[in-house]
């Protein structure tokens, strides 16, 4: 049976990336974060203090970088250097890094060469924010996942004070919306849905109804391509 790519996409704490791990496993598929590698990118420059208007050592940087996502069945690991950063890049510093060093032509380059990379084979989902529309357009299942403000803001903290980090709700929310604008403004690959895109909105579904959801869509491709 064919093994497809599909893509995610969606403003931050919309479910992608619980929908994404779960769906993945149930079809056998690997699941590949691109958010992981951006803030990855953005913890290096951190650790080496490179601001983002020096794009000559940028580009140092981004030649020298060895970003990668290593399989293993209790949640992938983002390794940075041969570094284990799989939960220092989940603190809300580093988010706000990520999508400030997201802007920045070199550094998109890079990650989409890097995610082409990793997903060109089939068998894989993908989340992000310009999966369909730049990574993989030709992907042939594309959804564009959203959840109101509010039920985003109450979820990630619920994420945060699992890991034991601090969650303010208004300051969640705030840092959420501030980080949606400036994803869906910038001028390079910015947040939007592809032309062909399924919305799911998932204010009002539990992960299970939101996976189930996306487990009949691609039953349906699969089996519209075998006939
Ligand atoms: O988990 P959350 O939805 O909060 O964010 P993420 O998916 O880890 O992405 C962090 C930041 O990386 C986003 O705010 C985007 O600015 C950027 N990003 C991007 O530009 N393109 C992608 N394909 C994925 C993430």
């Amino acid at each position: 049976m064919k093994r497809l790519i599909i893509a995610i996409d969606g403003p931050a704490a919309s479910g992608k990336s619980t929908t994404a791990k779960l769906l993945a496993k149930q079809l056998g598929y690997l699941y590949l974060d691109s958010g992981a590698m951006y803030r990855a990118c953005a913890l290096a420059a951190l650790e080496q203090d490179i601001a983002h208007s020096d794009i000559a050592r940028l580009d140092k940087l981004l030649e020298t970088i060895d970003i990668r996502i290593e399989y293993s069945p209790d949640g992938n690991k983002v390794l940075l250097n041969d570094i284990d950063v799989t939960k220092r890049i989940r603190e809300e510093d580093i988010s706000r890094l990520a999508s400030d060093i997201s802007t920045l032509g070199p550094v998109r380059e890079k990650m989409v060469e890097l995610q082409r990379q990793m997903g060109n084979e089939g068998g894989v989902i993908m989340d992000g924010r310009d999966i369909g529309t730049v990574v993989f357009p030709h992907a042939e299942l594309k959804f564009f996942m959203i959840a109101s403000a509010e039920e985003r803001a109450r979820r990630r903290c619920e994420e945060l004070i699992v890991k034991g980090l601090e969650a303010d709700y208004e300051t969640v929310l705030k840092e959420l919306q501030e980080r949606d604008k400036q994803d869906s403004t910038r001028a390079l690959a910015p947040l939007k849905p592809a032309t062909d895109a399924i919305e799911i909105d998932t204010t009002r579904l539990s992960i299970e109804e939101q996976v189930e959801l996306l487990y009949q869509y691609v039953q349906e491709k699969l089996n519209k391509q075998v006939k």
